[in-house]
């Protein structure tokens, strides 16, 4: 398999960031851990995403140590891995945002963390409609952006915002860039786009307080073909907020062989019909199959076991049908230009979902997949921060 762990996305403040990554959500064990861990960054993996709530930095601050000491993966070190942790809910508030910041370094047993994440729009223990919400996540954000000045965090954004918790975010009144002469010679710094609210000079009585607005350089949010806001990428596009796409896989759900209607075993080509698909029970993707076939030729797609001349094929199975449809909706993920981080605790799987740069899937196909979110067809598979003040 070629190497493509070069490939990367340039964030707004110039760094670099993987196209692809391990997810880690929901794994803990220590033991497990090394074994994915390792198994991913020997393939080509470079990004690791997890969180202060997954409750595994410690563990993979470990396993990653225990891969440098030894050399597993020959010549790796701290700089080829970029690391994501998030903030929990309830460290909302700047205070708390800092301290946890410099736990999750602690734990991950780093001098800096390649981004930080606000996991979450609203703060624990207050309930959704509380406009404590907001200015928590607002504090948050400046801590965060302080400890992105300090230089311990190298980007930092949120997850699940809405539009209307990211344009409260990046459309801050009275926040002004500094003066040149208050920069460090070093500070990293951060282009804003040009006519945004922030590059609006705030009146002098509010300069003392202000401090340089860093739009956040990515969000990570639920992106899978049955969840597409196209509102929400618009804004990111605008503001160059880089796209970060979690659950590409519906958390297995949408790979299910389980959740496609009865099929025919031939198939015809859905391209003949420019009507969106139609719904299927827990959010399958129905031209899967027709895809599958397309791209990957020599499996065997049928749905019924098939005989002849006396030789017998077995139909399908559910891991046949999972390995592939997971290729193509982690590359629909890349050639929108979104980050994705698949998750999988099974190193044929790790690979195979990095195995995924070798095809193009053509533009009619990616329209196809992109008409899944039309109406309602959408399915959320994970988290819903629409009614979070
Ligand atoms: N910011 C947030 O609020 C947020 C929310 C959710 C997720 N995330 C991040 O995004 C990552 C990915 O999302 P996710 O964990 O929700 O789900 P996902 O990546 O959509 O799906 C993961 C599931 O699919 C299975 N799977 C993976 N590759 C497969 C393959 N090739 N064939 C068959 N099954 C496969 C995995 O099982 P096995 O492990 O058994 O292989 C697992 O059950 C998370 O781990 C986390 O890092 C962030």
């Amino acid at each position: 398999m070629t190497s493509h762990f070069t490939e990367t996305y340039t964030l707004s403040n110039g760094v670099h960031m993987p196209v692809l990554g391990l997810g880690t959500y929901r794994v803990r064990d220590q033991e497990i851990l090394d074994a994915c861990l390792l198994e991913a960054l020997r393939t080509g993996y470079r990004l690791i995403d997890t969180a202060t709530v997954y409750r595994n930095e410690r563990a993979i601050g470990n396993s990653l140590k225990r891969i440098f000491e030894q050399d597993l993966v020959p010549g790796l070190r701290r700089e080829d891995i970029f690391l994501t942790s998030k903030l929990a809910p309830k460290d909302q508030g700047y205070d708390a945002c800092y301290q946890a910041v410099q736990d999750s370094l602690q734990n991950l047993q780093v001098d800096y963390i390649d981004l930080y994440l606000i996991h979450w729009p609203g703060t624990a223990r207050l309930k959704l409609p509380d406009p404590r919400n907001a200015i928590n996540r607002m504090e948050s954000w400046r801590a965060l952006e302080d400890l992105y000045r300090e230089k311990k965090l190298r980007a930092i954004g949120v997850s699940n915002y809405t539009l209307g918790h990211l344009k409260q975010l990046v459309q801050r009144p009275h926040m002004v860039h500094p003066h040149p002469s208050h920069h460090h010679p070093h500070q990293q710094q951060d282009p804003l786009p040009p006519g945004s609210v922030a590059s609006i000079q705030a009146p002098t009585e509010h300069r003392a307080l202000a401090s340089t607005l860093v739009i956040p350089h990515v969000h990570q949010f639920e992106l899978h073909p049955r969840l597409v806001q196209k509102d929400i990428l618009d804004f990111c596009a605008v503001h160059k907020i880089q796209v970060q796409a979690y659950s590409s896989l519906g958390e297995g759900r949408l790979i299910s062989l389980d959740a496609l209607p009865p099929q025919k075993s031939k198939r015809e080509s859905p391209s003949s019909s420019p009507s969106p698909p139609p719904v299927a029970p827990l959010g399958a993707l129905e031209i899967m199959p027709y895809l599958i076939q397309k791209y990957f030729p020599s499996v065997n797609m049928s749905f019924e076991r098939q005989e002849e001349d006396g030789v017998g094929t077995d139909a399908v199975t559910a891991a046949t049908y999972a390995r592939y449809s997971a290729k193509i909706l982690l590359r629909w993920g890349l050639q929108h230009g979104f980050v994705v981080i698949p998750k999988s605790t099974q190193p044929e799987r790790i690979r195979d979902n990095f195995d995924v740069f070798e095809f193009e899937l053509e533009q009619e196909d990616m329209q196809q997949l992109d008409l899944y979110s039309l109406g309602n067809q959408r399915t959320r598979y994970c988290w819903d921060p629409t009614n979070v003040h």
